[in-house]
């Protein structure tokens, strides 16, 4: 894996958030390089730019390397995007004072003049985000979208013309293109959420367009779900909610419990806090809060004094386009450190990505609870706090929890 990005003169040093991680992804693509070598072409201006969905910051470090005062805003729906544009400034020695970094449902300045964009997976939420363009610019605004050639096709740039503007591709360049919109200054109507119900579980579901499961329930989170565990839990993280099923059936099951709700997607995190109220899940008999809602990067800013008793799991093996199971290694490890001694570490996972392996090695312990022919519900016990493993699983002295305050320890 290289973090050396190099092109037309701008040299810097990029790494993925966070920087110590099991996987050898790179931090950037080959449409970051494109979109930048087109800047450099057309010697585009530092005018006002709106950079959205910048993978771990390659775009926003190119140019604040090419004009350290370049006046941005940074719109990303993930944390782990967010803290790697900004670790990836602080490395490379940038600039990086008012910078106005946005999630994806904050207003966006009404004072751009330019946008770079990076084509995401999720096309609903693509269209989102061009509606969203279309509030805010002018007619006559270009907008930018470094893509891969072979994703762009004609209803993808009939897509552009429908929400924003009429758009055309470049050629390609290291199996990439530059789209250019140019904005028809016409405002569109935000697509609506989806709204479905579980009437098995007595759950009624919100979901924002970024998230995972849009309209039904996940066949993993399925599997979970009917094989809750046994247990007087207190205080329960449900450890990349999307919508936040596992942790509602959580409260229903277990009503005394605090749930904890965390997700790297902002919009997860926002409709698992939706359906949290939608489904009036508070315990009338208790006082005070029961469950806080975090967009964090695995248990990355969990506060020291927080130890869960059980932690649910439906881990992702994709970043991007990126097929991994690096954010599964880091949650299992993380849930090792988090969890109270005795508790417990509850997982849904395909089959065949042999999770036990991991569980295994990080917990000394793993057993299966339920299995079908796709898949498996694991559970590990944290059964001593006295050695804690390492990044590679291997057992070492005890390491701290991070010191930050509830969650509060990231710079937004
Ligand atoms: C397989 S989905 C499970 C969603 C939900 N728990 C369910 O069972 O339907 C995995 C979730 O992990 C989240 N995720 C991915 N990377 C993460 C990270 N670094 N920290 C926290 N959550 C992450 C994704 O956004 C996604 O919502």
């Amino acid at each position: 894996m290289t973090t050396q990005f190099s092109v037309d003169g701008i040299e810097l040093e990029l790494v993925r958030y966070p920087k110590n991680q099991e996987s050898n992804l790179q931090a950037w693509d080959a449409a970051d390089e494109h979109l930048i070598k087109h800047l450099k072409e057309t010697e585009q201006q530092s005018v006002v730019t709106a950079i959205i969905n910048d993978n771990f910051g390659a775009l926003t470090s190119c140019l604040r390397s090419i004009d350290p005062a370049w006046p941005l805003s940074v719109e990303t729906d993930a944390r782990t995007s967010l803290l790697g544009a900004q670790q990836n400034l602080e490395n490379n020695r940038l600039n990086s004072d008012n910078i106005q970094w946005l999630n994806s449902r904050e207003a966006l300045p009404t004072t751009i003049e330019l946008v770079l964009m990076k084509l995401p997976k999720n096309l609903n939420y693509f269209t989102y985000q061009l509606t969203r363009l279309s509030q805010v610019l002018p007619e006559g605004t270009q907008v930018l979208i470094g893509a891969k050639a072979k994703s762009i096709n004609k209803p993808l740039l009939e897509l552009f013309a429908r929400n924003l503007g009429p758009a055309s591709a470049s050629l390609t360049w290291k199996k990439t293109r530059v789209i250019t919109c140019i904005t028809d200054g016409k405002a569109r109507a935000l697509p609506n959420e989806t709204q479905w119900s579980i009437p098995e579980l007595n759950l009624e579901i919100t979901n924002l367009c970024n998230v995972f499961a849009a309209g039904k329930l996940d066949i993993g989170a399925r599997i979970m779900l009917d094989n809750m565990p046994k247990g007087n839990f207190k205080s329960i993280i449900d450890l990349g909610c999307g919508n936040g099923v596992l942790g509602l059936k959580a409260k229903q099951v277990f009503p005394e419990a605090y749930i904890h709700f965390v997700d790297d997607s902002e919009m997860a995190v926002e409709s698992a806090r939706r359906n949290w109220a939608l489904n009036k899940l508070d315990t009338p008999s208790l006082v005070g809060e029961q469950a806080t809602f975090s967009w964090d990067d695995c248990l990355t800013h969990l506060n020291a004094g927080v130890r869960p008793d059980l932690i649910l799991c439906n881990p992702p093996f994709h970043q991007g386009e990126a097929i991994t199971d690096h954010i599964a290694w880091q949650m299992f490890l993380q849930s090792w450190r988090a969890l109270k001694n005795g508790g417990i570490l509850h997982v849904v996972g395909n089959r065949h990505l042999a999770y036990h392996v991991k569980l295994q090695r990080i917990f000394k312990n793993c057993t299966t609870v339920a299995s079908n022919g796709k898949f498996v519900i694991l559970q590990a016990q944290k059964i001593s706090k006295k050695a804690e493993p390492h990044e590679n699983g291997e057992s070492s002295s005890a390491t701290p929890h991070p010191q930050s305050s509830l969650y509060g320890g990231v710079k937004k």
